[in-house]
């Protein structure tokens, strides 16, 4: 111990010289930064006056104090000069020393429960014992499925850490949080909720890490998730749980409270009576509610924020062609192919959104619905002949209602495919809703990856009248994701994204 404390003098010597004052970057509570940053500037008035903590600088009882209270015994020397070293250097800070220690195998070998951790952590991070409902809300949060860095970022950003570090003279900083599961507590203790209401068991990290990818960036629902990733798995239908037992854990898992008598009875008779399961689930999927917690969760703008690069990116599936969206002047994707479908002239297609149209026209063959490629990629120079001579025939503001302007047609990304019946006598025109390829694609196109990307009732979102012809590859989970919405569906309103009827 005392070649320790000796080169902890001269540590402590340079370290001053140095100026102690290691700048780094502290989040907002909301914020999720993306990688670790330690070295970045921060205000001055974060860690109090800068003499006080010169006066104040114990490394040393800080870094001896973390070895006791976290891992329970005394430092060794290694482990403690490399502390030393990182922290009076200021490659790390005291969050990342706390992360270090509490994170460390030596810690996870001990196997603490979850309200042990927590109850280490008050005393690590606020130097105190745990009051019940912090302690209560903390372990609830773990056991939704958070991780437990999430739990000690938390504690990082309390005041009584903030003045913990101060006493010590240790910079705070912070740390961040990169898996998915930490990214929207409303989202994960949703999923939280049915791991241990509908399951009966604690979520496990991959698991949860994996719906919450899924939910973040909208290839499921919050409905979808609960149906067929829960309420339809085997390990639920094991359970055989009763009507009454099943409405109860809706009301968990959706509303995150306990029934009302008066709401209970009413679904439970109802199932008495013959209703599926899961017209009951989505009775509360499509709550106002549900609505109003997810709403709350702040999932829609963390997604949208998420899912943001991709609308305006060539290479993406879900790059946008709509009256507020431009393509970039002459774009033309590097990846074309014509499909191997029967069609009405050559006509190509990106080469993923080819494979799916062969897919789709192959399932539908084999059903006896024989369907016919019409029209695809169309250049910029195309479209403009096409546009022109739409406007010379019915003036620009009808046109502009059923033709895009060249540069804005939806034909120029090689995702879109007007299809047309067999005969080809309902090709382009609303009666091919009729026939019953129109009918068949209208039902079926989402299992393949496509959506019919101008509804009957939704002009005004997506700026063109009803085409039941026009098919636009998303990819197979964007697909279902938004016809489980409904078959009126548009890509605008389910991404968030600017469209309407007036160009920009
Ligand atoms: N008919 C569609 C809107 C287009 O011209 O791209
Ligand atoms: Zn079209």
């Amino acid at each position: 111990m005392k070649q320790i404390q000796k080169y902890m003098t001269a540590l402590l010597c340079a370290f001053v010289l140095a100026g102690m004052h290691m700048p780094q970057n502290i989040y907002a509570e909301d914020e999720i930064p993306q990688e670790e940053t330690v070295t970045e500037e921060t205000p001055e008035e974060e860690f109090g006056e800068e003499s006080e903590q010169l006066e104040a600088n114990d490394l040393d009882g800080f870094v001896t104090r973390l070895y006791q209270v976290c891992l329970g015994r005394e430092p060794d020397k290694s482990g403690y000069m490399d502390w030393m070293n990182r922290l009076s250097t200021g490659k790390a800070s005291a969050a990342v020393a706390v992360q270090g220690f509490m994170m460390s195998k030596e810690m996870q070998n001990k196997k603490l429960s979850n309200a042990d951790f927590v109850e280490v952590c008050y005393h690590a991070l606020m130097d105190r014992a745990s009051d019940a409902g912090g302690k209560k809300n903390w372990v609830e949060k773990l056991n939704n499925g958070v991780s437990r860095n999430y739990i000690l970022r938390g504690f990082i950003g309390s005041v009584e850490f903030t003045k913990l570090c101060s006493k010590y003279g240790v910079t705070r900083g912070d740390i961040s949080l990169s898996e998915r599961r930490d990214q929207n507590y409303g989202l994960t203790s949703f999923v939280g909720r049915l791991y241990n209401n509908a399951l009966g068991r604690t979520p496990d990290a991959g698991g949860i890490n994996n719906w919450c990818d899924l939910l973040i960036l909208k290839k499921r629902t919050p409905k979808q998730v609960a149906t067929t990733g829960f309420f339809h798995s085997v390990e639920f239908l094991k359970k055989s749980l009763n009507n009454t037992e099943f409405v109860k854990v809706l009301y968990r898992t959706f509303l995150d409270r306990e029934y009302d008598t008066g709401g209970l009875n009413d679904w439970v008779g109802r199932l008495n009576n013959g209703e599926y399961r899961d017209t009951v689930l989505a009775g509360f999927a499509d709550s106002k509610e549900f609505k109003n917690l997810i709403d709350k969760s702040g999932w829609e703008t963390l997604s949208n924020k998420e899912l943001a690069k991709y609308f305006n990116d060539v290479n993406s599936l879900l790059l946008v062609a709509n009256k507020a969206h431009k393509l970039p002047n002459y774009y033309e994707p590097s990846d074309m192919r014509q499909p191997n479908v029967s069609a009405r002239m050559s006509t190509p297609m990106r080469d993923e959104a080819a494979t799916a149209l062969e897919e789709m026209f192959a399932a539908a063959k084999a059903q006896g619905v024989y369907l016919v490629a019409g029209s695809g990629f169309r250049s910029q120079s195309y479209q403009a002949s096409l546009y022109n001579g739409y406007v010379a025939r019915s003036g620009q503001a009808a046109a502009d209602t059923y033709s895009a302007r060249p540069g804005y047609s939806e034909h120029q990304t090689g995702l879109a495919m007007d299809i047309s019946d067999y005969s080809g006598n309902t090709y382009l025109s609303r009666s091919f809703e009729n026939t019953a390829e129109g009918k068949w694609l209208k039902y079926n196109a989402y299992k393949y990856g496509f959506i019919m990307r101008y509804p009957k009732t939704k002009q005004s979102i997506t700026g063109y009248m009803y085409e039941p012809w026009h098919f636009r590859y998303v990819g197979k989970d964007y697909a279902a994701a938004m016809w489980s919405c409904g078959s009126e569906m548009t890509f605008e309103e389910y991404f968030g994204v600017a469209g309407g009827e007036t160009y920009y």
